[in-house]
């Protein structure tokens, strides 16, 4: 349910500020979120703004095709689940009341099947000008809808109605839109473990794995956009805090035993992604270790399985265990679902190109506690969270 698909026209007024900030609440309430930009909105913000709110590219010309698989306007048209404009200029609105098709935006809202929302602002005598009236009265007629321009003090100067309404209304109307069950995991606290761990041998020296944290990064995203109050443990270092998350910097396995541990009680979800160490180094030295001649020996000693520990202790948590494999995936995967426990246990074989540790994809299986099954094509890390949180839902009737 996540992922609703808003197309935002930004048309050439002062208020394209406004759609900024628009633009950046719709991401953070979980909106994949495409834009189109009239050549008069360019001349007041640049196109790279809304593509770095947004994360998509930015279309500003019906004639500047870069995949030549589709046809722009067409392609993004049938995207959308929902089409805003905002801020919706005199210009743009008598354009579209007429059938014209000069740009990209007009070009576009004519190939459109996805109901369309129109938010005015201009001054308010170009506002009230009966052939504005005439067009807003066509446009509704067309069956598009309005969100009325709010009254107060207009960048021209006068007092009136035609400001733009502001972003956190809009983003309001559009998730009551949607309905509640756009935020499927909203009320639930999802704990979810990411990057590697690090094991001391001397103040100098550690042991670690090629774990990013990406993998878990991406569900901790992509749950927030859910509604999931999430705790993020991590031991990655060059990421980035996803917004809305609370969270926790560990470094070594026995740091991540006592975060999880802590939060475990209170949660509904656990996803193990992170790359704990199995083994550490018995003795930690406190200085650094010198360098002689020959070889060095240093004794291992086991560390806590947090995995099977939350499987022995779990009530009514649901319980997602990854295993990163690189020869008999599936055998090894089944054999950890049985004895750690767990509800679900998400296999990647880390030597398929395309698959486990620092690269922003992922290709996994899927093996439920039920023995059910679901293999994953190569997908973005975003992605493949996404269809394991769906497959969660699904398994999780109360969660609904
Ligand atoms: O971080 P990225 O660069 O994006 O890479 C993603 C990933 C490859 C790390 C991820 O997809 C993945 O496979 N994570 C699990 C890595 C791992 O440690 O797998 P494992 O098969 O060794 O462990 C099995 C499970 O037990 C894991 O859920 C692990 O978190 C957990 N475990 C392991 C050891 C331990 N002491 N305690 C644990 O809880």
């Amino acid at each position: 349910m996540s992922g609703k698909n808003i197309l935002l026209c930004v048309s050439g007024g002062i208020a394209v500020y406004k759609a900024c900030a628009l633009t950046s609440k719709l991401v953070q309430s979980g909106f994949n979120v495409k834009v189109i930009m009239s050549e008069s909105a360019i001349k007041f913000v640049s196109p790279l703004t809304f593509q770095a709110l947004s994360r998509n590219e930015v279309y500003t010309d019906t004639f500047i095709e870069n995949n030549p698989k589709v046809i722009a306007h067409i392609d993004v048209a049938d995207w959308a689940d929902l089409i805003i404009v905002a801020p919706a200029t005199a210009n743009m609105i008598g354009k579209l009341a007429n059938g014209i098709a000069d740009d990209m935006i007009s070009t576009t809202m004519l190939a459109a099947t996805a109901p369309v929302w129109i938010a005015p602002a201009m001054n308010v005598h170009m506002y009230n000008h009966p052939a504005v009236q005439k067009n807003i009265n066509t446009l509704f007629n067309f069956g598009y809808r309005f969100i009325e321009p709010g009254e107060g003090y207009l960048a021209c100067g006068y007092v009136g109605k035609g400001r733009l309404e502001e972003p956190e209304a809009i983003v309001e109307l559009i998730i009551s839109h949607f309905g509640p069950q756009f935020l499927p995991f909203k009320g639930k606290n999802i704990l979810i473990t990411a990057g590697p761990t690090k094991e001391k041998i001397d103040p100098v020296r550690y042991l670690t794995n090629h774990s990013s944290g990406k993998m878990g990064y991406a569900f901790a995203e992509e749950a927030v956009k859910m509604g999931a109050n999430v705790i993020l443990v991590s031991g990655a270092d060059h990421l980035p805090v996803p917004n809305g998350v609370t969270f926790i910097k560990i470094e070594s396995a026995d740091d991540m035993y006592n975060a999880v541990m802590k939060y475990f009680p209170d949660v509904d979800v656990v996803i193990k992604s992170a790359a704990v160490a199995d083994y550490r180094p018995s003795q930690v030295s406190d200085k650094k270790v010198k360098k002689k001649d020959g070889n060095l020996m240093i004794e291992f000693e086991r560390t806590k399985d947090i995995l099977q520990e939350l499987g022995k202790n779990k009530k009514h948590q649901f319980l997602v265990g990854f295993a990163a494999e690189t020869h008999d995936m599936e055998q090894f995967a089944l054999q950890k679902l049985e004895r750690k426990n767990l509800d679900m246990v998400v296999a990647n074989n880390v030597l398929e190109s395309g698959a486990g540790f620092s690269g922003d994809t992922n290709i996994v299986t899927i093996f439920h506690k039920d023995h059910s099954i679901k293999k994953l094509p190569l997908l973005s890390k975003h992605e493949t969270a996404k269809e394991i949180l769906g497959e969660i839902l699904t398994k999780i009737g109360d969660l609904k």
